[in-house]
């Protein structure tokens, strides 16, 4: 985050708060979160696409401090389940600046949706355009939507999270024909349906901007096959998230700016080639928003050392905090920040305390040679896709997220409690025996 420091007493500073008194505070493992930083990427976003829209990815991480910060600094917001509606709905985020994501969106969610005055859903499917169309016939409302196509761009990144190809199970392909077919479908239902523009989202942690452009490029296309075929000009292009972070030394990320300046250039050249009003611009970042803001802070419980294999350090998370490492073998740094220590690193493995030998925080990180049960460990990068992918395994809790700004900090998401897990267990009698 911008306002980490390392002082020379080897204790990190967020904000002007000490850790290792952060960690007395609010125990350990805890996400620390750097509102200051959060609030700044989201004014870098806004200033790059000052005609836009940006909607920030709520699926990296969304809690109600979240969704008033993403509001309060004019913002929109990318939901994709009810339950990230929700949460927007609870703090009374602005309908009109939602967009509603999802492949399988259900009936309830899109009438839920409907009713609320979500501003923009996203059709993914032909079966959802039927669906949302009686949905919002019966409801006496003309639902804008956009439609989301897969432009066929191989993003470089991990398969799982690389969403522009044709083959997958998101939006509509470009070249089939799906789209073009989609958008005739669409515009049969103007009578509910006021399809306002196109989407596409070509994947997650991108560092180059060829992909971004060629997505971009092949958008301007279709936008033109759409007027040329049906007379009408779309005016909206949300090109979605994916913009990629740094988690190590290894990653060298894009500025806003530079994403900005890439797509306004290419939008803006191929319309006017085509003689096509330059559409609205939408981004969705999510990673890029939060993931930087966020340092896990971890306790260090034991070390074991096998003699030429190698050292491993278990902290108090793991896998139920951080399944991104197993999920798609990522990268992470780590560092001790409470105390100096030695001036001799030794490369550890960092582990959790999870059931099982894939449970790794990160893989081959230097850390003093001294490291000892007591100290704190810090990862770094860890707000998107950590929490919001965080789970109960071997039922443990999962961390809270402290906000800190302005040298205060304050839990924004409790920590879960053995109460809060075993309040889901429905089972009237009280002990082994039977026993009501
Ligand atoms: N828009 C859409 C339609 C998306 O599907 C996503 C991410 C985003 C925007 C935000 O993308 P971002 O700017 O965060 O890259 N769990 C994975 C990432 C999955 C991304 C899913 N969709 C991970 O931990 O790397």
């Amino acid at each position: 985050p911008a306002t980490a420091t390392l002082d020379d007493d080897g204790v990190l500073r967020l904000g002007g708060l000490r850790v290792d008194e952060l960690a007395d505070r609010f125990g350990t493992p805890t996400f620390l979160l750097d509102e200051d930083d959060f609030r700044a990427r989201a004014r870098a976003w806004r200033a790059g696409f000052p005609d836009g829209d940006v909607y920030y990815a709520g699926k990296a991480f969304l809690c109600r401090a979240v969704a008033r910060w993403v509001a309060q600094e004019g913002l929109s917001l990318d939901v994709c389940t009810g339950g990230e509606l929700a949460v927007a709905a609870s703090v009374g985020f602005p309908p009109e600046r939602l967009l509603f994501h999802g492949n399988n969106k259900s009936v309830e969610e899109l009438s839920r949706a409907v009713a609320h005055g979500v501003g923009r859903i996203v059709l993914d499917s032909f079966v959802e355009i039927d669906r949302l169309a009686g949905i919002a016939r019966a409801a006496g409302i003309r639902q804008r939507v956009l439609i989301r196509v897969t432009p066929g761009v191989e993003a470089h990144t991990h398969e799982y999270i690389a969403t522009g190809q044709e083959d997958q199970k998101f939006g509509f392909s470009l070249a089939s024909g799906a789209a073009t077919a989609a958008v005739g479908q669409v515009l049969g239902a103007a009578d509910a349906l006021e399809l306002v523009g196109l989407h596409a989202h070509i994947g997650s942690q991108i560092f180059d901007t060829a992909g971004f452009g060629l997505a971009a490029h092949r958008m301007v296309g279709l936008l033109v096959t759409v007027r040329d075929e049906h007379g009408v000009e779309l005016p909206e292009l949300d090109l979605g998230g994916g913009l990629g972070i740094a988690y190590t030394g290894e990653d060298a990320p894009l500025a806003v700016e530079e994403v900005a300046d890439r797509l306004h250039t290419i939008v803006g050249k191929e319309c006017a080639g085509a003689g096509l009003a330059v559409p609205r611009l939408a981004v969705e970042p999510g990673r890029a928003m939060v993931g930087p803001t966020t340092v896990t802070l971890y306790r260090v419980g034991t070390v074991k050392e096998l003699p030429g294999l190698r050292t491993y350090v278990s902290v108090d998370g793991g896998m139920s905090d951080n399944i991104r490492t197993a999920l798609y073998d990522a990268r992470y740094t780590a560092r001790l920040v409470s105390r100096p220590g030695s001036a001799e690193h030794h490369v550890v493995t960092l582990v959790g305390r999870h059931c099982e030998s894939g449970d790794v925080v990160a893989h081959d990180v230097p850390l003093p040679a001294d490291v000892a049960p007591g100290d704190l460990v810090a990862v770094p990068a860890t707000g998107a896709y950590h929490r919001s992918m965080a789970s109960n395994y071997n039922h443990v809790g999962r961390p809270p997220v402290v906000a800190v700004r302005a040298g205060a900090a304050r839990v924004i998401v409790r920590r879960e409690t053995e109460d809060d897990l075993l309040r889901l267990d429905v089972d009237d009698v009280d002990d082994v025996d039977g026993a009501a």
